[in-house]
């Protein structure tokens, strides 16, 4: 089997809903399902979504990724998706993200600037500008809200080796012992 690399470029279809801190919830929605899926499918990538556009890079299997691109170009959350990347690739570079968001950050205004592009604009993006989109989301450590495999490990290799049931068994027995102690020193 071969592996590709595919980016795009849409426009979303929903008004953006006004987030003081976190991910808009129609993205984290789509940030979800990317989860669920990709690790399934064993497809990497990662999803910038920026003046309500986004750019996705896809990284998988051949079929894998075709399947799924299909899907998402039907999807009507978005609309005029564009190709902007479709090859072969010899190895996987996200290798560890099933979908890896970047929220508006410095490294893309700066992109932004150093291309005197007001606006992000993903599907006027030339060759050199979607590999450095690409590098950029792959590099940013601004991963407040990403989706990892590594991250769920850690997840859950963080979790008390107490099961919680125990846990409240042990402190009702504390509160027992004491409660002893303090009836048997009155009977001093
Ligand atoms: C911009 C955008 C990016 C998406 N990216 C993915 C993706 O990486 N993986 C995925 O499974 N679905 C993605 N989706 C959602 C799919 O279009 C589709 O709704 C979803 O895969 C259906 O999943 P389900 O059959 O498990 O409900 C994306 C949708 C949009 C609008």
């Amino acid at each position: 089997m071969s592996l590709m690399r595919l980016a795009y470029a849409s426009e979303a279809t929903f008004e953006a809903k006004p987030v003081e801190k976190g991910v808009e919830p129609n993205v984290a929605r789509i940030l979800m399902e990317s989860r669920r899926n990709n690790a399934k499918g064993e497809i990497v990538g990662g999803l910038y979504y920026g003046d309500n556009r986004f750019f996705q890079y896809l990284e998988g299997e051949e079929d894998a990724v075709r399947n799924l691109y299909d899907r998402i170009a039907r999807d009507s959350r978005h609309r005029n998706v564009t190709t902007l990347l479709e090859e072969p690739l010899e190895a996987r570079t996200f290798t560890n993200w099933s979908m890896k968001y970047v929220p508006l950050s410095s490294d893309v205004n700066r992109f932004l600037d150093k291309h005197n592009m007001d606006e992000f604009k993903p599907s006027e993006f030339n060759r050199s500008q979607c590999e450095e989109m690409v590098r950029l989301i792959r590099d940013s450590s601004q991963d407040g809200r990403v989706i990892s495999h590594d991250v769920k490990r850690k997840d859950r290799s963080r979790q008390s080796a107490i099961p919680k049931g125990i846990g409240i068994g042990l402190v009702v027995a504390a509160v027992g012992v004491v409660g002893a102690m303090i009836y048997a020193s009155t009977m001093l």
